[in-house]
């Protein structure tokens, strides 16, 4: 990680209020939520994690469908945003409270999500945060992140090399297959943006 965890969550403290319209403006960033939302396709009685939440794009979309969502993350101004819109929206299976990657204060899930977060760990830790995804025994884990399917063009970075430290699909793929899931899907969104599903392979 190029910054705290603290660091980080001061800075996205601070944006929380724009966050949504400053994201929003992407197409890449709208195909992303839309592919993790499509792949994740909960049961209407399963537990869904979404790590990373944010101001909850994906875990107030996938409510309906689930049985509950928790949404976790570090900022806890990003998640009173999605709280607020939970109550303005009247999704009452949801529930968001603080979690890391590494340790996500989270007591089961059948499908895991997470949406452009991961991409602040390094390689090493990345690894380690889905290491503690498969420990929570998920049937499914959808990602969807800034991540090179090639060799990034350095003028044109989908991303803020100061702060990110996005990895390549080959590493991400790895860290999944070794920690023993199967990737069942690859979506190629942008040369630096993708979504990743991985089954868990019983
Ligand atoms: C770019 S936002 C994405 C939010 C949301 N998933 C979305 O799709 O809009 C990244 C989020 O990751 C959170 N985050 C960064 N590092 C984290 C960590 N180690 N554990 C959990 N959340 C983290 C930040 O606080 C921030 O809310």
């Amino acid at each position: 990680m190029k910054r705290t965890i603290e660091e980080h969550a001061a800075r996205f403290d601070e944006v929380a209020g724009e966050y949504d319209d400053s994201q929003n403006d992407t197409d890449e960033y709208r195909a992303c939520v839309s592919l993790v939302v499509e792949h994740a396709d909960p049961e209407s009685d399963d537990v869904v994690a979404d790590l990373g939440t944010g101001t909850g794009a994906i875990a107030l979309s996938l409510a309906d469908d689930a049985g509950r969502v928790v949404g976790r993350d570090i900022s806890e101004g990003m998640m009173e945003q999605a709280r607020e819109k939970a109550a303005a929206q009247g999704i009452g299976n949801v529930e968001f409270g603080e979690g890391r990657f590494r340790e996500p204060n989270v007591d089961e899930a059948d499908v895991v999500v997470s949406n452009f977060a991961m991409h602040h760990l390094s390689d090493q830790e990345k690894r380690e945060a889905i290491e503690a995804i498969a420990d929570l025994d998920p049937r499914r884990f959808v990602l969807g992140d800034v991540m090179f399917f090639g060799t990034p063009d350095p003028d044109e970075p989908f991303y803020s090399p100061e702060v990110d430290d996005p990895s390549t699909v080959g590493h991400l793929a790895d860290a999944l297959t070794d920690a023993g899931f199967a990737l069942t899907a690859v979506e190629r969104v942008h040369d630096q943006v993708g979504v990743l599903v991985a089954e868990q392979v019983r």
